[in-house]
């Protein structure tokens, strides 16, 4: 049995992972310690709460006592750090949080971690962290870190303390930089379920700047896939870029939304532009396809018709959120826009 710390298990990607991979697996143990902050929905794991190898803790990855405690009472042999501040528009808004959960959580973990003589760390990051690029050009493994935004200059410090630690103690580390994933169970902050959820109730969709900033675009699963094999097989010490070679225009995404919907592209309200907005991602993958024989499964035409699906058929699961502390962001963070 694996005793695996999984931070941020209650969010997006990372409860995505849990589903995944208990459904699959019976030889992982899995501790999932979540702070529950906004992102944070335990609804998102009902299917595998009551498997015997899962176990929640409401936790602070910041808490160096707790994480700790947690490290010696579950025999912690592995982690998989999903747990971040993952907004790039509230980092925009606020650095502070991003800078203590993305960069002092991380170096918790290293150290208990380090402490635990854990047998592998696997650090989520983003290829955010390497920039924007160009009209032309792929982020390869290689390519400088040179991070935009507040939230990726926190997630590009986590990432070099990964590394630090890594180089000066041996931890056994590896790090996955993947690109915008989309899928079921996604926070409606970000593009895709934000204008899902805005088209099916008839609300105007905020497209930033010309819409032409470019997103290279992963189903979650894919994704999920991935960091299975860099846990399972990835080389220590090395960094691997995930990517389903899917680049797409903003703009384009929101009129298949639309048309999927059956909606007018009247919705469409172009709006200020973000501040310090990164042109264009996209990933070169050759080498997880190369040295792990990982490829993407999913094609965008049939998984953004699955996303859309399952936010028709889980009204229940984004009314509470939308009910909750997302209307005052929401009118905060569009108002002044439109
Ligand atoms: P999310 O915002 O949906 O979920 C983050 C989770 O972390 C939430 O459950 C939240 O409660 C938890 N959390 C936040 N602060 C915490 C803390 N201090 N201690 C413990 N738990 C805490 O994010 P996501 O989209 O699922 O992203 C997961 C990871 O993947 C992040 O590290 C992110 O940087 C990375 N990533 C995301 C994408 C993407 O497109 N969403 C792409 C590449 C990488
Ligand atoms: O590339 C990986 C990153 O992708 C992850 O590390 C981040 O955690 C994740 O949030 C995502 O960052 P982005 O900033 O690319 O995602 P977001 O969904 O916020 O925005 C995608 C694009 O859509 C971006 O160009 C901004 C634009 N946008 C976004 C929103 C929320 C709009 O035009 N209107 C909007 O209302």
């Amino acid at each position: 049995m694996k005793n695996i710390l999984v931070t941020g298990g209650a969010g997006f990607i990372g409860s995505n992972f849990i589903n995944y991979i208990l459904n699959k697996r019976d030889d992982y143990f899995i501790v999932n310690l979540d702070k529950l902050t906004y992102a944070g929905n335990l609804e998102n794991l009902k299917e595998v709460e009551s498997k015997k190898n899962y176990t929640f803790i409401k936790g602070d990855i910041v808490n160096a006592e707790l994480i700790n405690f947690v490290f010696e009472k579950y025999k912690i042999k592995y982690v998989i750090n999903f747990a971040a501040e993952s907004h790039v528009d509230r980092s925009i808004s606020g650095s502070e949080i991003f800078f203590r959960t993305n960069v002092i959580g991380t170096n918790v973990l290293l150290e208990a971690a380090k402490r635990f003589n854990v047998e592998r760390f696997l650090q989520i990051s983003t290829d955010e962290v390497y920039g924007s690029l160009g009209s032309t050009g792929l982020f390869s493994e290689k390519t400088p870190i040179a991070p935009n935004s507040p939230y990726s200059a926190s997630k590009a410090s986590s990432d070099m303390m990964t590394m630090a630690f890594n180089h000066t103690y041996g931890l056994p580390t590896v790090i996955t930089r993947c690109s915008n994933n989309y899928g079921p169970l996604q926070f409606p902050e970000k593009l895709i379920p934000l204008m899902i959820l805005n088209a099916i109730q008839n609300k105007k969709l905020p497209v930033y700047g010309d819409g032409m900033n470019i997103r290279d675009w992963i189903y979650v699963i894919d994704h999920n896939k991935a960091v299975e094999l860099v846990f399972e097989k990835g080389k220590i010490g090395e960094v691997y870029n995930i990517g389903a070679s899917n680049e797409l225009p903003n703009i384009e995404i929101v009129k298949v939304i639309l048309k999927n919907l059956n909606k007018s592209e009247e919705l469409i309200q172009f709006v200020k532009d973000r501040p310090g907005h990164d042109k264009r991602y996209a990933i070169d993958s050759s080498k997880i396809q190369n040295e792990l024989k990982w490829k993407p499964e999913f094609n965008f035409e049939s998984a953004i018709v699955n996303t859309i699906e399952w936010y028709l058929k889980n009204k229940k699961w984004w009314e509470r959120i939308i009910s909750g502390e997302y209307q005052s962001y929401y009118n905060k963070q569009y108002s002044d826009r439109i």
